[in-house]
């Protein structure tokens, strides 16, 4: 096993730290946005999306100073990460592609590494993250593409079901009411519907 001081594992560690936490936060505006816009039941997905990443950070945290003892000196790292603003529809496809990245490149390499430098459980912590970001990339692409498709609130073939995550009403049409019929809040308080089967 590498030492953990002179590990990759532990650069590697404190990258996707920071990753994370810089992820919970844009998540965080980006759910405001949708607020803002009235996408409340989005808003709400995306600050999942949010609170998951933070559970990610923290389980990273934890292998550091599981590995390297509680007080662990300053780490550093050199990476890149994204500041971009933009139109919601915008931020979701963006933050779709950083979710591919990770999931597809970043993490899957990292556990590589951690797996040659003889630390299994750091190699299955950043598998098992790359599982999650690859839904979350699913979520992240059917918000984008049904915003910008404008299929949000509408049934594919003839009528659905659409329920008011606000007061729970059942409506029953080709799409969601533009307010809802028993607590007259707008449409974006109506349920999405993720089917999380848009990448495979
Ligand atoms: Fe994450
Ligand atoms: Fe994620």
């Amino acid at each position: 096993m590498v030492d953990f001081q002179k590990s990759k594992t532990k650069e590697n560690l404190a990258r996707a730290f920071a990753a994370e936490c810089q992820e919970g936060a844009r998540y965080q505006f980006m759910s405001k946005t949708a607020m803002q816009q009235q996408y409340v039941y989005m808003s709400a997905l995306i600050r999942t999306l949010a609170h998951n990443e933070m559970a990610h950070a923290k389980q990273f945290f934890e292998k550091i100073t599981e590995h390297g003892g509680k007080d662990v000196q300053n780490i550093e790292i050199c990476a890149g990460y994204p500041f971009r603003s933009g139109e919601l529809i915008e931020l979701l496809e963006l933050e779709s592609k950083n979710e591919h990245s990770s999931a597809e490149s970043i993490y899957p390499e990292f556990a590589d590494i951690a797996k040659e430098e003889g630390y299994d459980d750091v190699a299955k912590l950043f598998n098992m993250v790359a599982d999650v970001e690859k839904s979350h990339e699913k979520i992240l692409i059917q918000l984008h593409d049904e915003l910008k498709n404008g299929t949000l609130y509408k049934c594919c073939e003839g009528e659905g079901c659409f329920k008011c995550d606000e007061c729970g009403t059942i409506y029953t049409g080709k799409s969601a009411p533009k307010e809802c019929p028993l607590c007259h809040q707008p449409q974006g308080y109506y349920r999405i519907n993720i089917t999380m089967n848009r990448v495979k």
